[in-house]
């Protein structure tokens, strides 16, 4: 057995939201890095053409706001036009509006509902047909360890990612006998721009530090690595499972 057949991805083609930064861009370079030719979708071309600069394998940037109702079926029209198949879809976009009970009016819940979850079904349900009729398929949803277990102030969060993990297990078992897994990625708190405001806060920011058994906040190129395995022909007999990336954050108590 060579690395190539577990973990090569030469002659696949990526999809992955949020591309632009933070994980995305990370889960971007490693997958270039395995092989395969990634489309990088975001709302910032000029972020994303960044990003997409050191990448080897042809690169091909995407813009859409997966907020808005017609974003993900227009991105995913657009993919599969510009890129003609895509292999492996990585529904990383998403974003955090993390207020108390009181304060979530039903904007904000929508808006989470629709950017961390709605926009990551629509792609899925767009996506995956043509992967089944070619049998080989790649679905990697990237979650939270707030989908597995509660803090403050992050109900509409917790919620989205909490039905991110549902879903992938109902589409695992629906999509499996067709060649395509589906899996979600549970980050644990990494260094983002997504949680910029929460590192500011030194009492936070230490509180990470001394419950996550390894010592230290995440970084994005340490989700890398499970989504390399995720996507890679290795991984071909794993599917509806939730692999957690925490610094063993969720292992204790
Ligand atoms: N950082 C953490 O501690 C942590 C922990 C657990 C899970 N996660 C999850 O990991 C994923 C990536 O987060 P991150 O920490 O890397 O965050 P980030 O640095 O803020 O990046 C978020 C990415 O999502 C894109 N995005 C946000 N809203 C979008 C929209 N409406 N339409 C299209 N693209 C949109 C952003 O691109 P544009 O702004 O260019 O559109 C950006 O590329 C998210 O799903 C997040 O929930 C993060």
């Amino acid at each position: 057995m060579t690395l190539d057949e577990l973990f090569g991805l030469a002659g696949r083609t990526a999809l992955i939201t949020g591309a632009s930064r933070g994980i995305g861009e990370a889960l971007a370079q490693a997958l270039d890095a395995a092989g395969a030719r990634v489309v990088l979708a975001g709302r910032d071309r000029q972020r994303l053409e960044q990003a997409a600069a050191s990448l080897q394998n042809n690169p091909l940037v995407l813009t859409a706001d997966l907020q808005t109702p017609e974003g993900p079926t227009t991105l995913a029209r657009e993919a599969r036009a510009a890129a003609g198949t895509i292999d492996v879809l990585v529904n990383n976009a998403g974003g955090s509006w993390n207020e108390a009970l009181g304060d979530v009016d039903d904007e904000t819940w929508a808006r989470t509902i629709q950017t961390n979850l709605t926009a990551a079904f629509i792609l899925t349900r767009e996506l995956v047909p043509p992967m089944v009729d070619r049998g080989w398929g790649r679905v990697i949803n990237v979650a939270s360890v707030m989908g597995l277990v509660g803090d403050t102030h992050s109900s509409a969060y917790a919620a989205s990612k909490g039905g991110m993990i549902a879903m992938t297990r109902s589409l695992a078992a629906e999509l499996g006998r067709g060649g395509v897994t589906v899996n979600a990625l549970c980050p644990g708190w990494v260094e983002t721009d997504l949680v910029s405001g929460l590192r500011s806060d030194q009492r936070f920011e230490q509180r990470v530090v001394r419950r996550t058994p390894v010592r230290r906040w995440g970084t994005p190129a340490d989700m890398a690595a499970a989504a390399v395995f995720l996507s890679g022909p290795g991984a071909a007999f794993m599917t509806g499972q939730t692999l957690v990336v925490d610094g063993g954050l969720s292992a204790t108590w």
